[in-house]
């Protein structure tokens, strides 16, 4: 339903124009980027992105050639590890798929050609679409980070979710995947 393509330095304006504000640019990456999403912030982005320690990929839809979605993996290859992140779909392509489809592809590649054994990730809470997307596709929640930060006058709980490369294979082979 997606090809996933290599997140190039161009493709960092278009992520900007899918992130409408300070809550939205907090509720995808957290402290990672600060509001706005400037050219310096996506340079060094794409720049960590190109290094061994990160993969970043765009998500196309074939039918025209269209990109829907974004995600990124930061690699521990010591540990076989790996930490997804920047989740994102562009606001118009939202509820049709794109992000389960996405993120699958990104799990077929972090557990097939960068070999790792574990992938985790960390998501809001209260982030309803995220958290049915990763719970839809085998991640599990191993422990919530309870009122970990403040930000925009309230607290925030982080859900840190994590899937074994023999859940995916298991889940992959039973076609729920
Ligand atoms: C979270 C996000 C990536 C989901 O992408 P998407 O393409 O809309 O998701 P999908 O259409 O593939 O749906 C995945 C699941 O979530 C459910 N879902 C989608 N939107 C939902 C919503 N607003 N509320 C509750 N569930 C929702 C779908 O029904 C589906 O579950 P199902 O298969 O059991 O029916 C997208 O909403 C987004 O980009 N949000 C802003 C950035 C963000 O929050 N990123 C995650 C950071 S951890």
């Amino acid at each position: 339903m997606v090809e996933l393509r290599e997140f190039e330095p161009a493709d960092g304006r278009l992520l900007a124009t899918w992130v409408d504000g300070p809550v939205e640019l907090w509720r995808w990456s957290g402290k990672n980027f600060s509001w706005p999403l400037d050219e310096q912030q996506l340079a060094a982005y794409a720049a960590e992105s190109a290094t061994p320690l990160r993969r970043s990929w765009m998500a196309v839809d074939p039918r025209d050639g269209r990109a829907v979605g974004h995600a990124s993996v930061r690699v521990d290859a010591a540990a076989a590890g790996g930490r997804l992140g920047r989740v994102l779909v562009a606001p118009e392509a939202r509820g049709k798929g794109f992000g389960a489809a996405m993120v699958a592809g990104v799990l077929t590649r972090a557990f097939g050609e960068l070999g790792l054994e574990r992938v985790e990730l960390g998501v809001w809470d209260d982030n309803a679409a995220a958290v049915r997307l990763y719970e839809g596709l085998g991640f599990v929640c191993d422990h919530v980070l309870r009122d970990v930060t403040q930000h925009a006058g309230r607290s925030w709980s982080a859900m840190q979710m994590s899937m074994r490369r023999s859940s995916w294979e298991a889940g992959a082979s039973s076609g729920l995947s």
